[in-house]
């Protein structure tokens, strides 16, 4: 009986480090965030509402310290600079709500496109009079890129992808957001405005219903995208333009003195990057990278789940190539040790026997 009451202990303990200690550290480590939102206009709704409430409870919490320091006289030296903390947090919650109110009026403008069927044929024309092929190439209909990566790189910062896979990689609803307004859809309107414009020029309209101009543009994507990826090319496809796999001989096309001047850093390596953030890291990081790093310059990839995964699997078989076996040996371990326990425990129960 005294063995089964240390096994409990252990038992106990074990399971007290493995779901108490260690989730509570990583929460800490990694503040928790909403999981990836493939339903963009939801998603990016949500994400509003979390910075006003972040926003809110930052206010809260510099308004409490001027209370104190107010009450206490020798802390008066520091009114002012608390002062300045409450004045700056209601600025960042304005500007947090304003984003709310922008953010669903965007969606809400983009939702009869949402809801369209476009239609491929038309879209093949409008697609053309669009100006996308002044900067992308579609290699899958014949249509090379108008520029070298050199050129490219020097005249956007980055090569623009070509598109032959667009329909296939990227969500629908995100492709009507990129194509209407780009800087809002790849999240980055903290580094691009009027004055300081993004490359990728907004599709305006041709004169008819946008909506349906729209509609149609991704619909003819969709229709000239191949039925399937490997893992491989949709990371090429996603994220090589700025991101090397040198572990993999992958390397970016883009300039990287273009790249680094476009984006203000170099983008990093991601041969071993999935050791480094996890996968659960990049499940939200990619579909929103200010989740987690609010105030980068990487855009988001608005990449269809199944996509995404893709992209996640491919880092994996890079960066942990022994993960499989690693998972595989595990149960092996456990089953070992199982075993080993129960032979221990008739062993001693043999000799002890006579003596009970
Ligand atoms: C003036 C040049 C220009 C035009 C016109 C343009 N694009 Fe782009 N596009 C870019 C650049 C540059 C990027 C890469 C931006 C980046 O990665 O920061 C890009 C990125 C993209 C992406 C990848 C988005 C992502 O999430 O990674 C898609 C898809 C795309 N463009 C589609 C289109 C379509 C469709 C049109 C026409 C309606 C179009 N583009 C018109 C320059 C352009
Ligand atoms: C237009 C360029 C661009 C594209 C496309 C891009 N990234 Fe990035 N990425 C960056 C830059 C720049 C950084 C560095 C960000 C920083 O330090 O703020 C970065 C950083 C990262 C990081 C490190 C994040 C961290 O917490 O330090 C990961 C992981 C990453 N990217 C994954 C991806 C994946 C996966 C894709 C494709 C689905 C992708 N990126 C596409 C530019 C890009």
């Amino acid at each position: 009986m005294r063995e089964f009451k240390i096994l409990t202990v252990v038992l106990f303990f074990t399971a007290l480090i493995y779901w108490g200690v260690e989730p509570f550290a990583h929460s800490q480590m990694h503040p928790h965030v909403a999981p990836a939102d493939f339903d963009f206009a939801k998603g990016d709704i949500a994400y509003a509402k979390e910075v006003i409430h972040k926003a809110q409870t930052d206010q809260a919490t510099a308004e409490e310290s001027l209370k104190k320091l107010q009450q206490s006289l020798s802390e008066r030296l520091k009114i002012e600079e608390a002062q300045k903390a409450v004045d700056s947090s209601k600025k960042v919650l304005a500007i947090a709500q304003e984003e709310l109110v922008k953010i669903t009026s965007f969606w809400k403008e983009l939702e009869p496109a949402r809801q369209m069927k476009g239609s491929a044929t038309k879209g093949a024309e409008t697609f053309m009079s669009a100006g996308c092929i002044g900067c992308h190439g579609v290699k899958s209909q014949g249509m090379a890129a108008p520029m070298d990566n050199a050129s490219a790189s020097v005249a956007f910062g980055v090569v623009p992808p070509d598109l032959s896979n667009a329909g296939l990689l990227y969500d629908k609803s995100y492709l009507i957001a990129l194509i209407k307004e780009p800087t809002r859809a790849l999240k980055v309107e903290h580094k691009f405005n009027e004055t300081k414009p993004h490359p990728m020029i907004a599709f305006f309209g041709l004169g008819g219903d946008i909506n349906q101009e729209i509609a149609d543009i991704v619909a003819y994507l969709q229709s000239i995208a191949p039925k399937e990826l490997d893992a491989k090319q949709t990371f090429e496809d996603a994220c090589q333009r700025c991101h090397d796999i040198k572990y993999d001989k992958v390397l970016s096309n883009s300039n990287q003195d273009a790249l680094k001047a476009y984006m203000g850093t170099t983008p990093p390596d991601l041969s071993m990057m999935i050791r480094a953030k996890s996968k659960d890291y990049l499940s939200t990081f990619i579909n929103n990278p200010q989740k987690q790093l609010a105030g980068t310059s990487m855009p988001r990839v608005g990449l269809t789940e199944v996509s995404q995964n893709k992209v996640v699997a491919y880092m994996e078989k890079v960066g942990d190539r022994k993960k499989a076996e690693r998972d595989d040996l595990g149960y092996k371990l456990i089953a070992y040790m199982a075993l080993f326990t129960l032979l221990a425990y008739l062993w001693k129960v043999k000799i002890w026997r006579k003596v009970h």
